[in-house]
């Protein structure tokens, strides 16, 4: 089926990403296996608590998916999603295996080496938009500019409108919807300019329309270059992946390929 252009025009039908990991390579990163945004998991085991209480959260998961890749997370609550990505953005460390994201082994590495890999690599994406309160709409993402030290203040405001919250800098979260809040989540995730973008149930709290214009940006995002993995329960979402994982019970069930995938405005649910 064609691929339809969305309305930014600035479509790019790569899904390989080859631009990104190029950059990385000129970056001095490592070559194959996982270049930028890569992700190569082999037998990656995670345990929460000890003996009669031990969790076995991961039980051995292998996965492997290319830089630039939109990638779509399935599986049961409870199935280990949430603990895969929180190992593939360095917030927990495995405790076995090898996980290599972005050409980075994260196995046995310390917290704050983690943190460093973090900021340089990822950006993260959450349910129910974690977005601090006090702060406004620029402010928030201010605080991930800055963060960085990288880039400018006013790198803000232009992250801001890409999402189409132009008009909404001064906004606070509560004065937002939540599509508004979400797309201010995705600018300030995208703040750090990560090489991948994970996104734990994005469109979990918000109705259809407004789940469609954050899957829209996801989507847009990734077409421009940009790796992006999302758990979902929504399997209709799984149309616009590149490759779509299917958990159960800690481990990766199946893998499934689809070298052109749906535009949003295709989906229904
Ligand atoms: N911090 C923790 N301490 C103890 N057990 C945990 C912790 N985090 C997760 N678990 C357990 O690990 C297993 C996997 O949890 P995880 O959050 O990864 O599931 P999930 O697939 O994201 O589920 P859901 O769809 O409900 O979000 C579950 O049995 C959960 O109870
Ligand atoms: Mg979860």
């Amino acid at each position: 089926m064609a691929r339809t252009t969305p309305t930014g025009g600035d479509a790019v039908a790569n899904p390989a990403g080859t631009v990104r990991a190029a950059a990385g390579a000129a970056a001095g990163a490592a070559a194959a296996p996982a270049a930028r945004g890569g992700v190569r998991l082999r037998g990656v085991t995670k345990t929460y608590g000890a003996g009669e209480a031990a969790v076995h959260a991961l039980r051995g998961v292998d996965l492997h998916v290319e830089p630039g890749e939109l990638v779509v997370v399935l599986g049961p609550s409870g199935s280990g999603k949430t603990t895969l990505l929180n190992v593939l953005g360095g917030i927990e460390a495995p405790d076995g295996g090898s996980a290599e994201v972005s050409g980075v082994e994260l196995t046995g590495r310390r917290p704050r080496e983690l943190a460093g890999f973090r900021r340089e690599h990822i950006g993260f994406v959450f349910q129910f938009f974690n977005l601090v309160p006090t702060l406004t709409a620029r402010e928030n993402v201010e605080v991930m500019v800055e963060l960085t030290g990288r880039g400018e203040r006013r790198e803000a405001v232009g992250l801001l409108e890409s999402v189409g919250l132009g008009d909404r800098l001064d906004s606070f979260p509560a004065q937002l919807s939540g599509g508004q809040q979400q797309r201010v989540a995705i600018a300030r995730a995208l703040a750090t300019d990560p090489d991948l973008l994970l996104a734990d149930e994005p469109t979990g709290a918000l109705d259809v329309a407004t789940g469609k214009s954050v899957l829209r940006l996801l989507q847009q995002t990734n077409r421009e270059g940009r790796g992006v993995l999302m758990v979902t329960h929504n399997a209709a979402i799984a149309q616009i992946a590149h490759r779509v994982v299917t958990m159960r019970d800690g481990r990766v069930e199946s893998v499934e390929v689809d070298a052109a995938p749906a535009d949003v405005a295709a989906v229904e649910w």
